[in-house]
């Protein structure tokens, strides 16, 4: 088999970059190594910026988005019992949407089928060669048969336990990591959001996070141990910490069946540089962020726009963007990087924190809720930076 780029990965950062190329007039392949359920059934965070929205829109697959998304205009942060909203519409002239990460995918395998374009789910094995040479070629395991396909450059989309980066000769990448010593126990539950607008929370007993999904649905994190067991949080437990940490405001919780539940790690990671020979890494492949400012899946959208608009042009003759892919993208990366650690670290509670380290964090959320220019920062952040200009 022979084609122009092959994708390893079908998360959000492989399936959008299959669809814009696919528009330029750019064949892929995406193998993915999961089925397609799992990946449409996989529930992930939900909250695009605007600039990802906007993406999604103007390459012709927002059309649900646009139907069933939640347009926000402002979050709420919460501690010493009481509730500060941060404006971030007033603030920055932007929204944010809440839109599941798996309704995202759904509507890109959609499109991607809808134009005939292959996605081989359930692969295994999959191996990289040739990365330094002019046509590198993926090889993987298809229903038994060992397949092979040739390529002019490989997208490693395939995610934080993806096998991509490491084909990478050692000593070429420098790898840059933070650990965090809790985790977040998430519940998706069929109950009302009471609150219009997403609750971040600290509180003496860790943090909490309140969001949704639809006007039927709420998703919420509490803080947690990394190896928390989830066996021994019944639905009962797990209200009742989510009323005492999300304290502060006008409506009590609606409580509801929780359909769902699962503990998210925390950690951050980059690997400098996102590039090796006619190998891309992209989204989660190449960096990490705690979920704490929904970054995530933003940056993956971010990086695949760049690729795409840099192989596009290569393929006109223009390789320089290629060359400066990384670069291009690891500004951004850093930049959210310091804003997920910086909202985590103001949040939640350490274990070992002494009382200084709490005034520390008090001062530091009046600061934010307090100063109009603290919270435009927040708040530019948040809603995420605009797109640089790639034509440079
Ligand atoms: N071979 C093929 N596919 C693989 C392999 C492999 N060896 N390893 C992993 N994959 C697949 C995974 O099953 C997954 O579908 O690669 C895909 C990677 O997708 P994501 O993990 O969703 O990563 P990405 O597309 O970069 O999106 C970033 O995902 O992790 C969240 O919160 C994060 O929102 C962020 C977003
Ligand atoms: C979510 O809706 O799942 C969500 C929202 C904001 C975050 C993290 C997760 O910071």
């Amino acid at each position: 088999m022979r084609t122009q780029v092959g994708i390893v990965g079908a998360g959000p950062a492989g399936l959008l970059l299959a669809h814009l190329l696919e528009r330029e007039g750019i064949e892929s392949v995406v193998l993915e190594d999961r089925s397609r359920r799992y990946v449409e059934e996989r529930v992930r965070a939900g909250l695009l910026e605007q600039g990802t929205a906007d993406v999604l829109e103007r390459s012709g697959v927002g059309e649900r988005m646009r139907r069933e998304g939640l347009v926000h205009h402002g979050i709420e942060l919460r501690f010493d019992g009481a509730s500060h909203r941060i404006a971030i519409t007033d603030l920055t002239g932007r929204s944010i949407m809440i839109y599941g990460q798996q309704e995202v995918v759904k509507d890109l395998i959609a499109a991607r089928l809808a134009c005939g374009g292959p996605i081989l789910f359930e692969v295994s094995d999959v191996a990289l060669e040739g990365l330094d040479a002019r046509s590198p070629a993926i090889s993987a395991t298809q229903a038994g048969t060992r397949i092979r396909i040739e390529c002019d450059y490989i997208a490693g989309c395939d995610g934080t336990h993806g096998v991509c980066r490491g084909f990478i000769p050692g000593g070429v990448l420098t790898h840059f990591e933070r650990e965090y010593p809790f985790a977040w126990l998430g519940i998706l539950a069929k109950a009302p959001p009471v609150s219009h607008e997403l609750i971040y929370s600290r509180h003496q007993r860790g943090f909490a996070l309140y969001t949704m999904r639809s006007p039927s649905l709420t998703r919420a994190y509490l803080q947690c141990k990394p190896d928390e067991d989830l066996a021994a949080w019944s639905d009962r437990r797990i209200w009742d910490e989510l009323h005492v940490r999300l304290q502060g405001g006008a409506k009590r919780l609606e409580e509801g069946e929780i359909v769902l539940r699962g503990v998210t790690p925390m950690r951050s990671y980059v690997c400098e540089p996102m590039q090796y020979g006619r190998l891309f890494l992209a989204g989660d492949a190449a960096h990490i962020v705690p979920p704490t400012g929904a970054k995530g899946l933003n940056l993956a959208v971010h990086d695949i726009c760049v690729l795409a608009q840099a192989l596009v042009a290569a393929y006109r003759g223009e390789r320089s963007l290629l060359e400066r892919y990384s670069e291009r993208c690891l500004r951004r990366v850093w930049r959210a990087e310091h804003f997920s650690w910086w909202m985590t670290s103001m949040l939640h509670r350490f274990d070992g924190d002494d009382p200084f380290q709490e005034r520390l964090q008090l001062a530091q959320l009046e600061y934010v809720t307090g100063s109009r220019a603290a919270a435009t920062s927040m708040a530019e952040n948040y809603a995420g930076l605009p797109y640089e200009e790639h034509g440079r």
